[in-house]
C-alpha cells in the first residue's frame, strides 16, 4: 500500500466564501413548487410574498423559505413594466454578493411574473428602527458598513440603486443587512446597458409552470387547502396597509428632486440620509407630503441640519459629507467611489469586505 498522500490544502479564496453565504440558484423552480404565505410588502406594482419551497417527504419547518415578487403581468403590460422587470432581473442575474437579496428563480405562471428572491427573516431596517426608536452606534456602523459594500458592489457592477431607504434594507436571521427591491435600478455603465438587453429575453423565456401536471402531488393536507386557484387569485396587489408613504421622497437627492436622473451620486445621498434615520429614528428632511419633502430638500444647507448632542461625531462628520448638495462633490461620487465612504474615520477598525462572515448585532 502506497502512504496516503499528502492532503492539499487550497489557499481559501474569500470570494468562495462570500458565495457560499448566497443561496443557490434553482433556474427550475416554478410555482407549483411553492406555497404561499402572507404578503411581507407592497409595492407600487408589486407585492412580495413569503413561500416556501416543497420538498415532498420533508416537514415543512425544513422547506427552504423564499420572499416571491409577484407582479401581475396586466400590470407589466399597462404600465409599460416590462422594461423595468427586465433591469431587475438582469441586474439581480448579475449580482452575486452577500449583501444582495439573491435572485434564486424567475418565472412566469398564468396572469403574473415572479421573482424568488432569498428570504430576509428579521424583516427591514425601517421597522427595527421604528421598534428600537434609533439604533446604537455599534449596529449603525455594522449594518451600514454591509450596506456600503453592498452598494459598492451595486456600482462597481455597473448599475446605480436608486431607492435606497431603511424600508429596502433586509435583515437576516443571522442579522446581516441585504438589500432587498432592485425595482428603481438602473444601468450606469456601457457593459450594464449592454447586461440589460442582452437579457431582454429574460421574461418571455421565464419558464412557465402547469399548477395541473402537479396537482396529483401528494401534499400536506393544510397545505393543498392553500394552493390552487385561490393562491393566485389572491396575488393581486393591495395598498400598504402600515401607513408609509409610498415612493417617499425623503430620500431623494436635491439634483434627483430638481429632475435629475438616479445616479451614484444619488445613492450616496440616500445613504446619509439612511445613517442619519439610524442614529435618530427619522430621516434628516423628513416631511408629512411629497411635495414639501422636494420643498426642504431643494432649499437644505448643511448648516441648518440639526444633529443631536449624543450624535457620534465621526457619523456626523460622514452624514454632512454624503449630504453635500453638490453631487460633484459628495463623499462616494467621486473616481474612488464609495471606498472614499469605507475609508472614512467612521469605520475605522472595521474591517468592512469581512463584515458578512461576522457575527452580527442581533436583530430585534
Ligand atoms: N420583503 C421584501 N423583500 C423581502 C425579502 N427578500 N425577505 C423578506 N421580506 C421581504
Amino acid at each position: 500500500l502506497s502512504p496516503p498522500e499528502e492532503e492539499q490544502v487550497a489557499e481559501a479564496n474569500p470570494d468562495d466564501a462570500l458565495q457560499s453565504l448566497t443561496p443557490t440558484l434553482l433556474p427550475d423552480l416554478g410555482f407549483q413548487e411553492l406555497v404561499f404565505g402572507h404578503t411581507l410588502g407592497t409595492g407600487a406594482f408589486s407585492t412580495v410574498r413569503h413561500a416556501w419551497h416543497i420538498h415532498r417527504g420533508k416537514a415543512k419547518a425544513t422547506w427552504p423559505a423564499y420572499a416571491v415578487k409577484c407582479i401581475s403581468t396586466t400590470t407589466i403590460r399597462d404600465m409599460g413594466y416590462e422594461a423595468s422587470v427586465r433591469r431587475e432581473v438582469a441586474v439581480l442575474r448579475v449580482l452575486s454578493h452577500p449583501g444582495v437579496a439573491r435572485l434564486v428563480a424567475s418565472f412566469r405562471w398564468r396572469d403574473g411574473a415572479y421573482l424568488v428572491l432569498e428570504y430576509a427573516s428579521k424583516g427591514d431596517l425601517h421597522s427595527q428602527i421604528a421598534a428600537q426608536g434609533k439604533l446604537d452606534e455599534t449596529c449603525t456602523r455594522f449594518w451600514m458598513g454591509e450596506v456600503t459594500a453592498a452598494l459598492q458592489a451595486v456600482h462597481d457592477t455597473g448599475f446605480v440603486y436608486g431607492d435606497l431607504k431603511p424600508e429596502n434594507i433586509l435583515l437576516t436571521e443571522g442579522g446581516h443587512a441585504k438589500l432587498g427591491d432592485f425595482g428603481a435600478a438602473r444601468p450606469a455603465t456601457e457593459k450594464a446597458k449592454e447586461m440589460v438587453s442582452a437579457s431582454s429575453t429574460a421574461i418571455k423565456n421565464m419558464r412557465c409552470g402547469d399548477w395541473r401536471v402537479k396537482m396529483g402531488v401528494a401534499l400536506p393536507e393544510e397545505e393543498q387547502d392553500r394552493r390552487g386557484e385561490d393562491q393566485a387569485e389572491s396575488l393581486e396587489e393591495s395598498d400598504t396597509d402600515d401607513g408609509r408613504m409610498e415612493g417617499t421622497a425623503c430620500y431623494l437627492a436635491p439634483e434627483l428632486a430638481r429632475g435629475a436622473p438616479t445616479s451614484i451620486a444619488g445613492d450616496c445621498w440616500a445613504l446619509g440620509c439612511t445613517i442619519y434615520q439610524c442614529f435618530v429614528g427619522h430621516p434628516p428632511l423628513l416631511a408629512d407630503t411629497q411635495e414639501m419633502a422636494i420643498d426642504r430638500i431643494v432649499g437644505f444647507t448643511p448648516a441648518s441640519l440639526e444633529f443631536p448632542a449624543d450624535f457620534s461625531p465621526d457619523g456626523k462628520d460622514l452624514v454632512l459629507a454624503l449630504l453635500n448638495p453638490d453631487p460633484e462633490r459628495r463623499l462616494g461620487a467621486g473616481p474612488r467611489g464609495l471606498e472614499e465612504v469605507r475609508d472614512h474615520p467612521f469605520f475605522s477598525g472595521l474591517d468592512i469586505p469581512a463584515l458578512y462572515r461576522l457575527e452580527a448585532p442581533a436583530a430585534a
